[in-house]
């Protein structure tokens, strides 16, 4: 049994009982993470795009479950521990966008291959695509082209290495090339909207000349696939995905809420994930100490916004390992020791990695406790 769900399932329906959570705990609002994957759903099908939202923000079977409810095709996932324990759940169509290369990976990709209905994983070197291809045993493994955007993270790096790549695929009946994939991942976070815009639009030009260039030698892109929360919108408007890759609008982070995601200024997604912490010391006027520091959520985003039990305006700090400083920029505000205090996550998807259960809230009430049901599956 989880050890969230042994210190918390009493609560489950108790009105006002998300004050009573033992903190630091993962909160996650049921309503507005409702009303996030209607909202990316329709705008999706406004826009004659299929959506597949990304399980590596969530990791989640049962947000997984919510979002293929409201459209989704199905789910992509990072590694292919995720994709495993999402096919477990029942989830039949999954695109793994990270190249599986080791032999026991292999293995087990070749064996998920036979178990779902719809699998495909994305290559970007020919070495690895004839081994995969060596690999499959009964059904043919459908695979999508990664194209590096320019980041250097994985991708083929040009039109000239697509090509040659898409000829490794063909040389083999094993392999069945579907498309191609381009994650804009630095584009994302540009905070201004025209200047993501143009990021977008050019490296979009680049994406239609391989797709132009891999037509050429007989292969026909039929998923064009990419996107994110930071540009699905302008994606939207330049019109050549197929569909969207989506991940962190689900949650909002403090990342992606710095950034005019619709270009309007507003916040395009509602925060639905939370840590809620306790004041744990008060000793100094305008401070206050919280049990949550790095151990509580990922540090890459910078410090988490402070959304209340504390004055407007005021500030977190990291305090190490346990602890977090909340500081009034008044130095006026006297806290009490076992205080709530709400912060927004800075950067979503390694922070759900750090805990176990997602402790699902209507308002005040803990409603549910979802089970982070990937959590550490990163191989
Ligand atoms: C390949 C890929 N696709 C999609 C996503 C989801 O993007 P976002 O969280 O920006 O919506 C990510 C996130 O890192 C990713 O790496």
């Amino acid at each position: 049994m989880l050890d969230d769900v042994r210190l918390h399932a009493h609560l489950i329906g108790k009105p006002g009982s998300r004050r009573e959570l033992n903190t630091p705990v993962l909160v996650l609002d049921r309503d507005a993470l409702g009303r996030n994957v209607q909202k990316m759903a329709a705008l999706a099908k406004r826009s004659g795009v299929a959506l597949r939202p990304h399980a590596k923000s969530h990791k989640s079977l049962a947000i997984a479950r919510l979002q293929l409810d409201a459209g989704a095709i199905g789910l992509c996932c990072a590694k292919l521990g995720e994709a495993e324990v999402l096919a477990s759940g029942g989830v039949e169509s999954i695109l793994i966008t990270s190249p599986v290369v080791s032999a026991p990976a292999i293995e087990r990709l070749i064996a998920l291959n036979s178990r779902i209905g719809d699998l495909m994983v994305s290559v970007d070197n020919p070495a690895n695509a004839v081994t995969l291809a060596a690999a499959v045993r009964d059904r043919p493994l459908k695979v999508i082209i990664d194209v590096d955007p320019g980041i250097r993270r994985t991708g083929v790096g040009s039109v000239e290495a697509a090509v040659t790549l898409l000829q490794a695929i063909h040389s083999t009946d094993k392999l069945v090339f579907k498309g191609v994939q381009m994650y804009c991942g630095i584009q994302q976070h540009i905070k201004d909207y025209q200047e993501r815009y143009a990021a977008i639009e050019e490296r979009t030009a680049y994406l239609r000349s391989i797709i132009a260039a891999l037509a050429e030698h007989g292969g026909a892109s039929a998923i064009i696939t990419g996107s994110g929360t930071g540009t699905h919108h302008i994606d939207a408007q330049l019109g050549l995905l197929t569909e969207w890759q989506v991940g962190s609008y689900v949650f909002m982070d403090r990342q992606y809420a710095e950034c005019d995601l619709a270009g309007d200024k507003q916040q395009a997604f509602e925060y639905s994930l939370f840590i809620d912490a306790r004041v744990v010391s008060a000793n100094t006027r305008g401070i206050a100490t919280i049990d949550a520091g790095y151990k509580a959520m990922a540090t890459d985003g910078g410090p988490p916004v402070v959304l209340s039990g504390a004055p407007q305006g005021s500030n977190y700090i990291f305090m190490g390992d346990e602890h977090g400083l909340i500081v009034d920029p008044a130095q006026q505000h006297a806290w009490s020791i076992g205080d709530i205090v709400r912060l927004a996550v800075p950067h979503c998807d390694p922070t759900v990695n750090l805990y176990d259960a997602y402790h699902v809230v209507s308002g005040e009430t803990l409603h549910d406790i979802w089970p982070v049901s990937a959590r550490g599956r990163s191989r």
